[in-house]
């Protein structure tokens, strides 16, 4: 089941009009919110970043919290699995194809719910295959546009490589992956790429970062350059669907020693154990 413009259906009966602006412009923005055991995670900080994409946009939030979470909690319970990777999208709706705003146009909204498929144990355990790539998208990364054909374009090459992602280098520094955000351990040191127009502010990056100070792990968030990226003890990246993963293999070279490291171990096990006591309280 998902939700459109007001309505919950079987996806199979969805209709939008082609002049929709997302579909022409791709004028839009999204999230994507993991569940757990039927509650939505972090969502006061989706939907924070969702304002900040419509702010962006300059497009007036169609709904207020309440309302929202009142439908993502519909949607949820409309839906089998336990786990579900919730997609929220909202569009500038349809219009004459004109580059400028239209006049009273209504936006579109659509919900859906995928299962949530985790990385499997293997995964986890031995970590994964990631390309660098050249970051050749817009200066304005840290909305979540629903443009995405550079990311799309960057995750094909790394999925054509055998590899699950591409981590993006912008002039000599790394920015982030071309769905994720990318972490690097140097010197025994937890090292974050700041938020700016270069990256989308990831909500699991936060997670991570306030689990990293909670626990005491030393961490500096500061740019972070190819040399580090290169030379680092532990590359992991991090997103809502991928939670936290180790990079072991980075253009065919080995990070550290090629297995996840020591930090990668304890941040995993924190991240699980701060999402089960979250759920466990609802
Ligand atoms: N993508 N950077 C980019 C470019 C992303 O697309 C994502 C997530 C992230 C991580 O953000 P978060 O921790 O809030 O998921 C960083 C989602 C999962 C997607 O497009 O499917």
């Amino acid at each position: 089941m998902i939700y459109l413009n007001g309505e919950f259906m079987p996806i199979e009966q969805a209709r939008i009009p082609v002049l929709d602006r997302g579909f022409i412009f791709g004028d839009g923005v999204y999230e994507v919110i993991p569940v757990y055991s039927r509650h939505p995670f972090r969502l006061a900080e989706h939907l924070r970043r969702l304002q900040s994409s419509l702010d962006s946009i300059k497009l007036a939030n169609p709904h207020n919290d309440a309302t929202w979470t009142r439908l993502i909690g519909r949607l949820i319970e409309l839906n089998e699995p336990e786990d579900q990777s919730l997609y929220m999208h909202v569009t500038r709706g349809p219009a004459k194809r004109d580059h400028a705003f239209p006049k009273d146009v209504t936006p579109t909204v659509f919900l859906m719910s995928n299962p949530l498929t985790t990385p499997p144990r293997q995964q986890v355990n031995e970590g994964v295959c990631a390309i660098t790539a050249v970051d050749n998208r817009w200066l304005r990364c840290d909305i979540k546009a629903i443009a995405l054909l550079p990311n799309v374009l960057l995750r094909q090459e790394a999925v054509e490589a055998g590899c699950v992602e591409a981590v993006l280098l912008r002039e000599g520094f790394m920015t982030e992956g071309a769905a994720s955000n990318i972490f690097v351990v140097c010197n025994d040191v937890l090292l974050a790429p700041p938020k700016n127009h270069l990256m989308l502010p990831g909500i699991t990056y936060d997670v991570v970062l306030e689990l990293a100070q909670a626990a005491g792990i030393r961490h500096e968030v500061r740019e972070i350059s190819e040399a580090e990226l290169r030379g680092a003890q532990e590359v992991w990246l991090t997103s809502s669907t991928r939670e936290v993963l180790a990079i072991t293999l980075l253009d065919d070279a080995p990070v550290g020693n090629g297995k996840p490291g020591p930090m990668f171990s304890r941040m995993y096990a924190l991240y699980q154990d701060y999402k089960n006591r979250v759920m466990r309280s609802g």
